[in-house]
């Protein structure tokens, strides 16, 4: 296997033989966090696991999900996240988050937060000095304030950029049916701040800032044609 699959497999592995039997599951979106669903599906067709139930944080994790037989549930049904398991586009080293590349980090934010316990899962191009160094930061929009909203953005300071589909004329819609901007700030010195003003635009959904969510960072490494987790 290629080893940036082989690492990401053995990144989202080592996330999955954490989730014990009984469990409320959030289920996160990528291509890390699609060999957690994955594994965990395997681990509960074999009997080692029992009385799982997910929550997807995307279509496509609950595609994923289905796909590899993990029973699924909703907010309303219960009343707690035990562990959630998701990815991330870079992490600093307080373990605060960009999130969105997969433009999914409204709903990956609800489950991820509600969480006991949140596992992130990456390999270590994931981990920068300081946020905003590599990623621009995805922003979801209502699409009636996209104009609005990136004014507010550039006066902000940030560069923002509709986000266009690549199979598709136009820009990229979310699983809400709104539009996201990437915003490029280069370094957000105060992640924490920027999260709350971001928000505070009229118009804005959500932005990928995730502050002091995360409990435990799974880290992935290609050494030659092996990987490593730390
Ligand atoms: C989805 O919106 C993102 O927050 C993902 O978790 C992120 O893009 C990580 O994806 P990979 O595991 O594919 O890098």
């Amino acid at each position: 296997m290629d080893p940036v699959k082989l690492m990401k497999q053995e990144v989202g592995q080592a996330a999955a033989a954490k989730v014990t039997s009984g469990s409320i599951v959030g289920l996160g979106t990528g291509s890390t966090t699609a060999f957690a669903i994955q594994f965990i599906g395997e681990r509960l067709a074999s009997g080692q696991l029992t009385d799982i139930k997910g929550i997807p944080t995307s279509f496509q994790a609950s595609v994923l999900a289905k796909q590899h037989g993990i029973p699924l549930t909703t907010l309303d049904e219960v009343d707690r996240i035990d562990i959630a398991i998701d990815g991330a586009d870079e992490v600093d080293p307080q373990h605060n988050l960009i999130k969105g590349g997969g433009a999914a980090h409204t709903r990956e934010k609800v489950v991820d937060s509600l969480a006991d316990q949140f596992i992130v899962v990456v390999d270590n191009s994931k981990l920068v000095d300081v946020l905003g160094s590599t990623f621009p930061l995805p922003v979801e929009v209502l699409p009636m304030a996209v104009a609005p909203v990136t004014r507010a953005l550039q006066a902000l300071g940030g560069q923002p950029e509709l986000r266009l589909g690549v199979r598709k004329d136009g820009p990229v819609i979310t699983d809400q049916g709104n539009m996201i901007l990437d915003v490029k700030f280069n370094a957000i010195s105060d992640p924490a701040a920027l999260e709350k003003t971001l928000n505070n635009i009229p118009g804005v959904l959500e932005n990928g800032l995730f502050v002091g969510v995360a409990d435990v960072v799974l880290v992935g490494e290609v050494q030659g044609d092996s990987a490593t987790v730390r």
